[in-house]
């Protein structure tokens, strides 16, 4: 365990400054619980978490379903570092997931898409599910680093979720881009300091993040020195990139989509 990882440990209050610090730097992670946030009040009754990780988004859903499940394909959540305390509720084989037609009121899906070399099949499973009235919210990256690899296998464009909803019996009531130029800018910058420069990795892991990639970052070791200029640059990088995104929007670049869908 490194310095900043067991400083963490030893002292709760520190560790949750520093989650706090880094949940507002991280432009992807705001900008996700920011529109879940604004879209759970319309979740309800049994909610299906698919690609669930962590469950990070849980407490956010929580006041408005009457229960939360969490369902993970069992072969890459095992390669994943997602900590015991938050496993999934149901694991499966990637395939058929073990619900009944309908049986579904909510299902939410976070940056999953990519995941599967199968996504029209994952959606169409996910359409089968969900009831007749049902809400599904669906989060899907349009430009994002490589991660989880080798299992990073597409991006997605609007049109290519529309059609793909379609031919899963979807109709798409909403879709926001989460983000602009500014924060994927932002972001890639960010995530080289983080990354290559700071080697951050573990200690994101030790703050809860990151919980869906394996702990090779780990191997690597911080670079405390570097820490002094690194965050402060992170800091500004991200205010730079959000007021960028508000005063110079540019609706052709996005760091993902979120599309509310209802069956056809
Ligand atoms: C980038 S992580 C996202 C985790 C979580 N939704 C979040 O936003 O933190 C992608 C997750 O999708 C899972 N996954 C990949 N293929 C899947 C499939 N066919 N069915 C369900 N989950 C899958 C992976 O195991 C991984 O935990």
């Amino acid at each position: 365990m490194g310095i900043l990882e067991s400083a963490f440990s030893a002292l709760p209050l520190t560790r949750r400054a520093a989650r706090g610090v880094s949940d507002w730097i991280d432009l992807q992670w705001s900008y996700t619980t920011e529109d879940l946030k604004r879209v759970a009040p319309r979740a309800r009754g049994r909610l299906l978490d698919v690609g669930c990780g962590s469950k990070p988004y849980a407490e956010i859903f929580r006041p408005f379903v009457a229960e939360y499940i969490g369902v993970e394909h069992e072969a890459s959540f095992s390669l994943t570092n997602a900590g015991d305390s938050s496993s999934p509720d149901v694991l499966y084989d990637g395939r058929t997931l073990p619900f009944p037609d309908g049986s579904i009121d909510t299902v939410l899906s976070i940056q999953v898409l990519e995941h599967t070399p199968e996504p029209q099949a994952l959606l169409t499973e996910m359409a089968r599910v969900l009831a007749r009235d049902g809400l599904m919210i669906l989060s899907v990256p349009f430009c994002f680093r490589l991660h989880e690899e080798p299992h990073d296998y597409f991006r997605y464009t609007p049109h290519g979720i529309r059609t793909m909803c379609d031919a899963a019996g979807l109709e798409v009531t909403e879709m926001h881009a989460q983000g602009s130029l500014g924060s994927v800018v932002g972001h890639k910058l960010n995530a080289y300091l983080a990354f290559r420069v700071a080697r951050i990795q573990g200690v994101a892991q030790s703050l809860g993040k990151l919980s869906h990639e394996s702990n090779a970052g780990k191997a690597n070791g911080v670079r405390l020195w570097t820490l002094p200029f690194v965050v402060p640059a992170m800091g500004m990088i991200s205010l730079a990139a959000r007021a960028a995104d508000r005063f110079m929007p540019d609706p052709t670049e996005t760091l993902s989509f979120l599309a509310l869908l209802r069956k056809r």
